[in-house]
């Protein structure tokens, strides 16, 4: 039987320039070229996975059955199994990885790894670090988080923050050049509104930063004057007009109120560790002007005239973006379309990743399409996309709300995080055994990490379901699951009375090793096996393939430290020292941390 193949490289847009560790994509490769030297008028994707059962080696290459269907229908009768012989005879007879490849008569190629290869690995990972692939660079940019001002910031806006951040953290650990981006909603028609009631709640808001603790209450009460008064929603269109053309003071006002609703972002960002970067729809004022007047002067015809609208049908699609309202005015539209502009041709990356909820999905397609119809880029060389999320919902599986149903503030949620962590290290008795900064450290972890851990280790296209009490669970696929077996792991060395630096002679002296026992071999083609984890996300964008990688690994160092000793004491003698062990716990905790720093979640020796 065979497995699941992984998921088809979308573009092959990724140039590996080192696989490092990675065996996957070493074999892969191998087996390209095999293929299409056996094969060379037929293009059938790869199939190529690991194997679940060891009887049928570490992997297996299942292309063999689809080519000798695809021959068949071309007329020619070919056993799949004398296909596999084919493209067996295509690969190089020694492979320094791989001990043996055999064909079954059914055409199923198993691939054996050598034991000696994976040693030598790990003995290097040990000596040298960890080492991730190396992908010729490439210049991306990552949209995420872009809450709008005016409202406050929701859990969607969560969801984007998390998976984008850690969407960057990967990027960056694979020596991309990554810009940060946060599309903030900062311009728009309903910040008339919004000066106004600022000139009338707060008239000393130009010498006194205004106290507006909740912008989401500001907000619907000026939007309530809005709606019942005359007299204050002819002033709200003023103030647009007079923000339009710079009035400094009513700039002054719109600063103001970006300033109070970042300055509350801001706090989030922090306890979450995002770095990030605001470039807000404002920053394309001025663009929007031009683009329209690029548009008409380059692309005529493109603009079509819709009941006083500038509107346009980009190919393919069947709603049309909204460029020029009837008003003179510009749209979500105009800034998206002026933004991927500015990023192809002024930030110049090769790649964009736009994090942002499925709804939206439309919305950016159409923007794309509208790009390529221009001609602004070619999608086989540049890379620009729409990372889509599913939603957050509440325990009862409806849209995430209060009890009294408002929209969750971020900063409340993420309190109750804090305090339900440390209730949870409490319960735990965790507060007897360290000291406070320490339990703070751990508290702060648990809750931070928990949170992002719970929206990554969920298939991001789908919709997840937010229970505190699921996520703060330290059994099963949690944060607190992983950060206890980190601790657990450095403990062991911390506890084992050896030195780091004895250690690390060890490792310096033993050139090879002695990784013999069978739950060491597993946990160790497991510890390789980082490389191709990283490989397959950066193309997937799959956070949820790395959580699973490093559940697993957390499982298997579990049942490695079940089955061996690393030290072993005995009765009355003095205890034996598995230094090769120890050294495995050290690439074990290391490559734990490493994919910690890409999910973006701190790690704490002790917990
Ligand atoms: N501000 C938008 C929202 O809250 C998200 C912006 C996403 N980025 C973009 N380039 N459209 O829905």
């Amino acid at each position: 039987g065979g497995a699941a193949p992984k998921q088809a490289k979308k573009y092959d847009y990724v140039q590996v320039e080192d696989y490092g560790s990675s065996i996957l994509g070493r074999l892969q490769d191998l087996f390209k070229t095999a293929i299409s030297q056996a094969y060379p008028r037929f293009d059938v994707p790869l199939l190529l996975a690991e194997t679940p059962n060891p009887q049928f080696g570490d992997y297996q290459c299942n292309s063999a059955m689809p080519i000798a269907a695809k021959l068949k229908s071309t007329g020619v009768n070919k056993k799949p199994g004398d296909v596999g012989q084919e493209i067996f005879a295509k690969l190089p007879k020694s492979i320094e990885f791989i001990d043996k490849i055999t064909v079954m008569p059914a055409g199923f190629i198993n691939i054996f790894l050598n034991q000696e290869y994976i040693k030598k690995q790990i003995s290097n990972l040990a000596a040298n670090g960890i080492q991730l692939p190396k992908i010729a660079k490439r210049r991306v940019l990552v949209d995420f988080s872009s809450p709008n001002i005016a409202k406050e910031m929701h859990v969607g806006h969560l969801r984007s923050t998390i998976i984008g951040d850690s969407i960057c953290r990967l990027l960056e650990a694979v020596g991309f050049d990554v810009l940060r981006i946060n599309h903030i909603g900062d311009w728009g028609t309903q910040f008339g509104m919004l000066i106004a009631h600022l000139y009338d709640r707060f008239p000393d808001f130009e010498t006194k930063m205004p106290d507006i603790s909740d912008l989401q209450a500001f907000y619907k009460e000026s939007k309530k004057r809005f709606d019942e008064d005359e007299v204050f929603k002819k002033r709200a269109y003023e103030c647009v007009v007079k923000l339009q053309s710079h009035e400094k003071d009513i700039v002054k006002a719109w600063t103001t109120i970006c300033d109070v609703s970042k300055k509350y972002n801001q706090i989030v960002y922090n306890q979450l560790d995002i770095k990030i970067k605001d470039v807000g729809e404002s920053f394309y004022q001025d663009k929007m002007i031009d683009l329209v007047k690029w548009i008409k002067e380059n692309k005529p015809g493109q603009l079509q005239e819709d009941e006083g609208r500038q509107i346009m049908f980009p190919s393919e699609c069947e709603v049309p973006l909204t460029v020029v309202k009837s008003d003179g005015g510009f749209t979500y539209d105009t800034s998206d379309l002026a933004a991927l502009k500015y990023r192809i041709f002024e930030e110049k990356c090769d790649w964009a990743i736009y994090v942002v909820d499925a709804g939206q999905s439309l919305h950016l397609e159409t923007v794309f399409a509208a790009g390529r119809d221009f001609g602004w880029y070619d999608e086989s060389v540049k890379r620009i996309e729409h990372v889509a999320f599913g939603l957050v919902l509440g325990e009862d599986r409806k849209k995430f709300k209060t009890r009294s149903g408002e929209t969750v503030r971020l900063l409340d949620l993420l309190s109750e995080g804090v305090k339900r962590a440390s209730e949870k290290l409490k319960e735990k008795g965790r507060d007897q055994v360290m000291t406070e900064e320490e339990l703070n450290e751990a508290r702060d972890a648990v809750a931070f990490g928990c949170v992002k851990y719970a929206d990554l280790s969920h298939t991001r296209t789908q919709d997840y379901v937010f229970s505190f009490d699921r996520m703060l669970d330290d059994r099963g696929n949690t944060a607190v699951y992983l950060l206890y077996a980190y601790a657990r792991i450095r403990s062991i060395v911390r506890t084992s009375g050896i030195q780091q630096e004895q250690i690390a002679e060890y490792i310096r002296n033993t050139p090879i090793l002695p990784l013999n026992h069978q739950a060491e071999m597993k946990l160790s083609k497991h510890l390789l096996k980082l490389a191709d984890c990283v490989l397959q996300v950066v193309d997937s964008l799959m956070l949820h393939q790395m959580c699973d990688y490093v559940y697993q690994l957390a499982t298997l160092f579990h049942d490695f430290y079940n089955e061996c000793y690393v030290i072993e004491k005995k009765e009355g003698e003095a205890p034996i020292v598995h230094f090769h062990r120890l050294a495995l716990c050290e690439v074990t905790a290391n490559v734990i941390s490493t994919c910690f720093k890409i999910l973006g979640i701190r790690e704490v020796p002790k917990m």
